[in-house]
């Protein structure tokens, strides 16, 4: 049997009382989804016409915002447009950043931003490769942004307009992955790290944690024995909650629902309070070497 995989936060506001987010790093970090039932992000009246998949330029299955450079991708919408999507996703950034902050000081002291996105396409029936088929269980990890072991931070509202619930599955625990997956990735080849980092396919030198993290990810998603026997919950998140949760380490997959904004953080392990669940530090242990 798996553990319960939610821990249940009853706040409304992005910015609690750091009292009333006490036990949420150490239950994140434990391996839960923190679960915000109440808490939603809110939209404007002229908002929500962007509540359609239209706004996707079909290229991309989300349309993504740099919180840094404040820039949105992945739609064709006009200049008057575009700014206004800019402001929703900026805004999104700022309360889920908020949240973050609150939930551990020490966190807020060292998290680093990514990648805000809207995702106004049905998850159901969206064609795409096995690897990138998110669908099947898996764990995240990033082919282009390398992340050299920092933990993978999302951040995930659910805003459909008719209530329909975003269907989640989650399963087991990261270390419960590694006897059946690890044996089987291969080294890296000599010299692969500089080359992809020369030829721009990666932002950053890929580390040898994240070339195991990317293996065990597409290996995770093809094996149709691992996404069949294994442990598995079911999760439904209503429309109008919130939930976060570290994606490096709980097996995750979406089936259904469509409307979800999400933000990405990364977090150094060191900012952790318990290091010792960090993907990280688990593989080190089991492999005898420094990985990032
Ligand atoms: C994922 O991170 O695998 C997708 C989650 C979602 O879009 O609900
Ligand atoms: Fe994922």
């Amino acid at each position: 049997m798996t553990m319960n995989p939610l821990e249940i936060l009853e706040l409304d506001a992005w910015d609690p009382p750091a009292a009333s987010v006490a036990r949420a790093a150490d239950a994140l970090e434990s391996g839960k989804v923190l679960f915000l039932p109440r808490l939603h992000f809110s939209l404007e009246a002229d908002e929500t016409r962007f509540l359609s998949p239209d706004w996707s330029n079909g290229k991309a299955k989300n349309i993504s915002y740099d919180p840094v450079r404040a820039m949105v991708s992945g739609t064709d919408a006009p200049d008057a447009d575009r700014a206004a999507i800019a402001a929703m996703m900026g805004r999104y950034a700022r309360q889920a950043r908020a949240l973050v902050e609150r939930i551990s000081p020490r966190y807020a002291s060292h998290l680093l931003i990514g990648r805000t996105s809207f995702r106004p396409v049905e998850i159901t029936g969206r064609a795409s490769s096995v690897t990138k088929d998110d669908t099947r269980l898996h764990v995240d990890a990033f082919v282009s942004q390398p992340v050299q072991g920092k933990r993978i931070l999302r951040v995930f509202s659910n805003v459909h307009p008719g209530g329909r619930p975003r269907t989640w599955e989650v399963g087991d625990g990261f270390e419960n992955l590694l006897p059946r997956f690890l044996p089987n990735i291969p080294q890296p080849l000599p010299g692969s790290a500089w080359l992809l980092h020369r030829l721009r396919i990666t932002k950053s030198r890929r580390s040898r944690y994240d070339h195991i993290m990317l293996h065990l990810h597409d290996a995770m998603k093809r094996s149709v024995d691992y996404q069949r026997e294994t442990a598995k919950t079911r999760l439904e998140f209503p429309a109008g909650s919130t939930w976060a949760v570290f994606t490096d380490q709980v097996p995750h997959a979406a089936l259904a629902g469509q409307f979800v904004f999400e933000q990405t953080f990364y977090l150094p392990v060191d900012a952790m309070q318990n290091e010792q669940f960090a993907p990280l530090r688990i593989l080190e242990q089991r492999l005898h070497m420094a990985l990032a």
